[in-house]
């Protein structure tokens, strides 16, 4: 039976309607306005409202549903219906006027004459024996002059809304617990195949993350190998654009006049061998993000375009002159040291402070010995399994030997060692003949003090990413004195 008619002459039959009904809404927003339709509807009043106490303090009551009156809270309640709502609040039970002119209780109130108040009543609503909030009703109408035999009904009602909305509230709570947790899980996520437990990579990963759903620039530097194609495409996967496309683009090794087509287009008849309109990759990437890799290495003509690009948000294609918008998250990587390229005058100051928003230092892998077997344990039940061979682990000395190898090659050169001694293993673990590492060089022998000295103040630069502060407190040395020797050593 839906709720439009439950005006029967069974109350029994009506009442058993209301609560099937109403006990099926679990959203308070949409369960309130329905109960205190049928309560103005079952006494034919006009005017009503429901007070809800606040689960925290029960004594702050509001106002969260109101028909034909306009009110917020008790206290703002016009004073005759606050003395009808307070008498059955006292009593805990409800309260009923039937001639509100003639009831001694109430009749005193201004707003009785002036709104022409004919009945009100109160119903508070209660579980167990706590107070959860009231409905309020009253009539200024003859029609709707309140009768004695709908008191048992009016009760039922107010018990089985009580019971309603200890239930929506309930779901509402279990609702945003979950969303809690689930925003907690998501923080905790680590973006799939990344691995890097260290703190300079947790540092990374923090930044990935927290950029990752925006369209800011993103420049990644780092040697070699360190992994920044990787984190390039992490931020395109993970975050809001990974249903768009992911264009990248190697600078590096391209002739001027075909990266400039590449990543502009051309229009047909622009140059010999231009025989078809043809879309730059800019415009490709459209809405998705592009990866400029190894932007270091791009000529100073394509550094000037490029930057028109990144101010402008717009590409004219080759041999036309119409522009066009682009809509594109730019994210570029180099491994040359790009502040010094500044610096050296080979690569445009401003085109880097464009790129430069927001900065991820890759560290290099021996800056990471907690990342080191992680990745070679990966990576080796990567190989294992795509080759089918059943590779357990590594010996003992082959961990020592790949704690102390220097990883010039970074992730990349261990991924290479641990895929080749998976494939030559003669036997279920790893030695350190089988990953090939090089003895350390006499070089390393002879290192200066100078050397270590330098060696381990860039170690503990890159442990602080970059803090210089907090280095320098790390080595037990002065902020000046780290400074000094850095500029003697970038010299
Ligand atoms: N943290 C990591 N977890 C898992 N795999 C990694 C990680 N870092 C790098 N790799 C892997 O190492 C290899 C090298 O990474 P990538 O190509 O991203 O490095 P790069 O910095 O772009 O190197 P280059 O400067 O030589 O282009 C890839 O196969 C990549 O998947
Ligand atoms: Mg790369």
């Amino acid at each position: 039976m839906s709720i439009e008619n439950y005006h029967t002459d069974d109350p029994l039959v009506a009442l058993s309607a209301i609560s099937e009904t109403i006990n099926t809404i679990y959203d308070l927003d949409e369960l309130l306005p329905k109960v205190l339709d049928i309560a103005l509807k079952t006494v034919n009043a006009q005017r009503g409202f429901i007070l809800i106490s606040d689960p925290g303090n029960p004594a702050e009551l509001s106002v969260r549903v109101a028909h034909n009156l306009e009110s917020s809270a008790l206290a703002n309640i016009d004073r005759f219906s606050r003395s009808v709502v307070n008498a059955a609040l006292q009593s805990g039970s409800t309260v009923i006027s039937y001639d509100v002119p003639e009831d001694a209780r109430f009749s005193s109130a201004q707003s009785v004459a002036e709104q022409k108040i004919i009945a009100a009543a109160c119903l508070p609503l209660r579980i167990k024996a706590q107070q959860i909030g009231a409905i309020y009703i009253d009539s200024t109408e003859t029609r709707g002059k309140f009768r004695p035999e709908m008191e048992p009904f009016l009760n039922a009602l107010a018990n089985q809304a009580a019971i309603a909305i200890e239930n929506a509230q309930m779901y509402d709570r279990l609702r945003s617990e979950n969303r809690r947790l689930r925003l907690v899980l998501a923080d905790k996520k680590e973006l799939a195949g990344i691995i890097g437990q260290s703190r300079p990579m947790q540092q990374v990963l923090d930044v990935v993350k927290s950029v990752m759903d925006t369209p800011a620039t993103v420049l990644i530097l780092g040697e070699s190998g360190t992994g920044k194609e990787l984190i390039a495409r992490a931020l395109h996967d993970n975050g809001k654009y990974k249903d768009k496309p992911f264009i990248a683009l190697f600078c590096g090794a391209l002739p001027e006049s075909l990266l400039e087509s590449e990543l502009f287009g051309h229009k047909q008849g622009a140059f010999t061998g231009a025989t078809h309109d043809k879309k730059g990759l800019f415009e490709e990437a459209d809405g998705g993000t592009f990866f400029l890799d190894e932007i270091g290495d791009i000529s100073p003509k394509l550094q000037t375009q490029l930057l028109r690009v990144l101010q402008e948000r717009e590409v004219r294609r080759i041999g036309e002159n119409k522009v066009r918008k682009i809509d594109v998250r730019i994210v570029a990587a180099s491994n040359k040291d790009l502040p010094a390229e500044v610096k050296a005058g080979r690569f445009r100051e401003d085109l880097f402070y464009r790129l430069n928003v927001i900065m991820i230092q890759m560290p290099a892998l021996r800056y990471r010995s907690n990342d080191i077997i992680l990745l070679a344990q990966h990576f080796l039940d990567k190989t294992a399994a795509r080759a089918g061979r059943q590779i357990q682990g590594f010996t003992q000395e082959a961990v020592e030997g790949m704690l102390q190898h220097d990883w010039p090659g970074n992730v990349r050169e261990l991924e290479n060692a641990v895929e080749r001694a998976v494939l030559l293993a003669k036997a279920e673990f790893i030695t350190p003949q089988d990953l090939r590492l090089e003895p350390p060089t006499p070089a390393k022998e002879i290192m200066t003090l100078q050397d270590h000295e330098r060696r381990i103040a860039e170690r503990a630069l890159a442990e602080h990413n970059g803090n210089v502060t907090e280095a320098a407190k790390a080595l037990g040395v002065s902020r000046r004195w780290l400074h000094y020797r850095l500029k003697e050593w970038r010299e």
